[in-house]
């Protein structure tokens, strides 16, 4: 009987066939699955990742709830187009304390994974209210009410022990400061900046919307956009690595 003939057992079968189907899965998920009980860890550790700032987290969640990931990711690929384009790659490891990831699927707008520190506060603050008297051609829309929208930080404190809850590594002194910290954040005459600054290495303390009277959802969301793929320092990887 010709390999031809065999095969069509399974051809004229179809519980023969299911029966294969399920077997040969069966294989390919073991082989795929079985390895990342083994691996000590699945992301890579690396160096210069901390938590995001409760005034970080606050304008995280505001990106969120004006959905800006319809139109934004933040992974940039392995390609050399995007590299180009945007800068290194993005590692799992820097989105590895994030709830829920935001690498999104869709750039109507461009990658935002490296956005931090290429504008001006006073461009963001001015982009997000009214993106087209910046970029007179932009379709995005504007976001003028942050800066008149007080922060509300009623949950921050809470939203900061979740995250812990679900692995991020807030230590006990960062969930007693949280207050603390968002006043100090937006405010580089508090008394508190350098507790601050000591509890999340590399972050920095500015008034982000340029009004001191209050600290606004504004504050919280350039807060937020200035630090996106700040933290890895990839010269560190790179000389060794050769990756770019
Ligand atoms: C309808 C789609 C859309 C939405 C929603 C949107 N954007 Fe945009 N965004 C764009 C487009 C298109 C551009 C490119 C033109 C420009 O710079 O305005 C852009 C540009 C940007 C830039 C500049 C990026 C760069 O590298 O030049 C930032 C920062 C940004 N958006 C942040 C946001 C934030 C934060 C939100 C949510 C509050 C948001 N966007 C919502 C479409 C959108």
């Amino acid at each position: 009987m010709s390999l031809m003939e065999k095969h069509a057992i399974f051809e004229k079968n179809s519980i023969v066939l299911l029966v294969g189907i399920l077997l040969m899965v069966a294989i390919g998920g073991l082989v795929e699955i079985v390895p990342l009980f083994y691996l000590k860890s699945t992301i890579e550790k690396v160096e210069g990742m901390r938590p995001y700032t409760p005034l970080e987290l606050a304008g995280r969640n505001i990106y969120i709830r004006e959905g800006c990931y319809n139109c934004h990711s933040q992974m940039i690929r392995p390609m050399r187009d995007e590299i180009e384009r945007y800068g290194h790659f993005s590692l799992a490891a820097e989105s590895m304390y994030d709830h829920p990831f935001q690498w999104s699927s869709k750039r109507t707008g461009p990658d935002l994974a490296r956005v931090g520190n290429k504008y001006s506060d006073k461009w963001q603050v001015e982009h997000l209210a009214n993106p087209r008297s910046v970029v007179p051609d932009s379709i995005m829309p504007g976001y003028a009410f942050l800066a008149k929208n007080e922060l509300d930080t009623r949950h921050l404190k809470a939203m900061v022990e979740t995250h812990a809850l679900v692995g991020v590594p807030y230590t006990a002194d960062q969930i007693a400061n949280v207050a603390a910290d968002v006043a100090a954040q937006a405010n580089p005459d508090d008394k508190n900046v350098d507790a601050m600054l000591k509890r999340y290495p590399k972050s920095v303390a500015r008034d982000f919307d340029g009004n001191a009277a209050k600290v606004t959802e504004m504050d919280a969301m350039v807060a937020y956009l200035q630090m996106l793929g700040t933290l890895v320092d990839f010269k560190l990887y790179d000389d060794k690595a050769n990756l770019r």
